[in-house]
């Protein structure tokens, strides 16, 4: 950094560990049920997907239930398809329209209400670019190097050179959350670099630019409890490794998957994470679909064996995306109403965008 550049206050306490974040999310969780029944737009939230491709079963878990079940409470809902995110890490956008379209099929099929919930693209909303402006003058280029999702997507990312766009990914997501106001963000422990990152520049916006006072509050990470599955084959999920179960499958594809999974040659079923991590991937998604405990449906399987065990998965992952299925099928047939869903969402998303952008220019000085 040259010594004309501004200075930016960096604290060694914006390293925040899982532990810490843990225990914010707890106490968040816990304040959201205490307010949900007088306020509950205090606690405005937001979240979001890249439309690379579509939802699968740890998105559903982890991601999908978590944030009807906080519409459900009341709580103001924004979720953002960010599409400018898609060309971060890849050449090309691909078929980027059918994957929204499918998002949006995901979202309505898993219960979000688009009459509460606010469901837009980042690219339908110009005022989140501009925000993205002064929000990058409070950030340092070393901030942005040394942010550890960056540094592991540019590892993934076959080689390709650092763009500007992933490196300052986490400013425009900063706006995405900022734009809304929203205090809280559900997110996976990959993103809480990116929330650290947003509450600094919160922080940074109201003492440099407006004298202290809160245009910005700092948002809190709201982490799932979900543990995270692995692919059929024991490894990260992920589209071009084939090994994943997507919430579009048929009950026979997942089947298909489900008997293609590796497992071991131990007859007996347990769940051991660290000697058996095929076997507990597997027990540990039967029991997030029954909402019972891994070592409970180890129990049940017992002398069965692998092939008892799949059955068993099959069938609990089957039976719970059942109505999750069908309500898609049924929407799939109707592209012009999630169409008018994002057309909605978008123009509520600019409203709201325009009126925190016109906030942010009268507080800089710059309403001519
Ligand atoms: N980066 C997130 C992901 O890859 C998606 C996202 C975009 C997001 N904007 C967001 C998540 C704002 C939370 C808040 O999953």
């Amino acid at each position: 950094m040259s010594a004309s550049a501004p200075s930016v206050a960096v604290h060694a306490d914006e390293t925040v560990t899982y532990a810490t974040a843990r225990e914010r999310s707890a106490v968040l969780d816990a304040l959201i049920d205490e307010q949900a029944a007088g306020d509950p737009s205090r606690f405005r939230m937001l979240t979001g997907d890249r439309p690379t491709g579509p939802l699968h079963i740890g998105h559903y878990l982890a991601s999908l239930r978590n944030r009807v079940r906080l519409q459900e409470k009341g709580v103001e809902t924004f979720v953002v398809i960010a599409d400018y995110q898609v060309i971060t890490d890849r050449d090309s956008v691909g078929a980027i329209g059918a994957n929204v379209q499918g998002l949006v099929l995901d979202y309505l099929a898993a219960g979000i209400d688009p009459s509460r919930t606010t469901i837009f693209a980042h690219s339908a909303v110009p005022a989140l670019g501009q925000l993205m402006l002064p929000f990058l003058s409070l950030v340092t280029d070393a901030e942005l190097r040394r942010n550890p999702t960056v540094k592991d997507e540019l590892a993934l990312s076959d080689g390709r050179p650092l763009s500007g766009l992933l490196l300052t990914y986490p400013v425009h997501q900063a706006a995405d959350i900022l734009f809304c106001h929203s205090r809280i963000v559900p997110v996976g422990r990959d993103q809480l670099p990116h929330l650290e990152q947003t509450r600094a520049i919160a922080r940074r916006f109201n003492q440099r630019y407006a004298a202290g006072h809160s245009v910005f509050a700092e948002p809190e990470a709201l982490l799932s409890e979900v543990p995270l599955l692995l692919g059929t084959e024991g490894t990260k999920m992920s589209k071009s490794k084939g090994n994943v179960i997507n919430l579009r499958d048929t009950a026979d594809q997942t089947a298909a998957r489900i008997r293609a999974a590796r497992t071991d040659s131990e007859r007996r079923i347990t769940f051991d994470p660290r000697a058996r991590p095929e076997v507990a991937n597997l027990l540990t998604m039967a029991g997030l679909f029954l909402e019972e405990s891994p070592e409970s449906v180890a129990e049940r399987v017992g002398d069965g064996g692998a092939l008892a065990l799949k059955a068993v998965v099959t069938e609990a992952v089957n039976e719970s995306l059942a109505g999750h299925r069908s309500r898609r099928l049924e929407l799939a047939r109707d592209p012009s109403h999630v169409t008018a869903v994002l057309r909605e969402g978008n123009a509520r998303a600019n409203e709201v965008a325009e009126r925190t952008l016109a906030t942010v220019r009268a507080v800089m000085g710059m309403s001519y």
